[in-house]
């Protein structure tokens, strides 16, 4: 079974650019070399002094998957206890709340994804290194045509999900990302433009896209 970095052809600006959450996943398999593919590329990410903490642990066993979905719906449900929304099933949350809806539904049915991957580390407290690795897992799937989000889980599952899955006490875990062919569409995402999110040299300094663009609305710049 051979890593082909090849097969990973779509341009890096169209995984990037229509990479959105996928959160409805048919339970169709993922092939085992998608997998690895996706790891390796996984694998490839920066990480602080090269120390690589990143560790990953693939979930595909259906009765595994059963039990750990149980606990995400748990985890998810007390996340909302905290907001204190008051929401404690899907119908309370309102239609304009299109996020959690979707959220509610993935919390509902991630128990037959085809495959979940959690992100971890041995030690506590290496999140940097561990984030840059994830986003090449989810760039490396959209551009097999498989889907993903990255989601939390809450401490009061924490024990239980270490206990199921044989996590030693000292690790971390700190995304959990369901993998599978999409049942909606990959396609743009809604992000702040970046005249709002990026300053130039000084913080608070517009970007000169930003000025030019303004110029260009106020009918003062070509
Ligand atoms: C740190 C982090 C935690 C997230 N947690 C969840 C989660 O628990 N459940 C979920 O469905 N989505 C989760 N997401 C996905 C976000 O909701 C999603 O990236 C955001 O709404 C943008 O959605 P889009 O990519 O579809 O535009 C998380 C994303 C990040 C980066």
């Amino acid at each position: 079974m051979d890593v082909d970095p090849a097969r990973l052809a779509m341009s890096v600006g169209e995984a990037m650019f229509t990479q959105r959450s996928i959160r409805r996943l048919r339970s169709d398999p993922i092939p085992i070399e998608d997998l690895r593919l996706i790891l390796e590329a996984a694998s490839k990410a920066p990480s602080g002094g090269n120390r690589q903490p990143a560790r990953f642990l693939v979930l595909t066993d259906r009765e595994i998957l059963r039990q750990f979905g149980a606990l995400y719906h748990e985890a998810w449900w007390a996340k909302r206890r905290d907001e204190g929304r008051g929401w404690t099933k899907r119908e309370d949350i309102p239609p304009e709340e299109q996020n959690a809806r979707s959220a509610a539904q993935l919390a509902d049915e991630i128990k037959d994804a085809p495959c979940i991957v959690l992100a971890l580390t041995q030690a506590k407290g290496q999140a940097s290194s561990v984030i840059p690795a994830v986003q090449n897992l989810m760039l490396a799937a959209r551009a097999l045509g498989i889907g993903s989000v990255p989601t939390t889980l809450h401490p009061r599952v924490m024990e239980r999900v270490y206990a199921l899955l044989g996590i030693p006490a000292g690790a971390e875990l700190y995304l959990c990302i369901p993998l599978g062919y999409p049942r909606g569409h990959f396609g743009p995402t809604q992000r702040r433009p970046t005249a709002e999110t990026t300053f130039f040299n000084h913080w608070g300094d517009p970007t000169p896209w930003a000025t030019r663009e303004a110029a260009v609305a106020t009918g003062t710049g070509s």
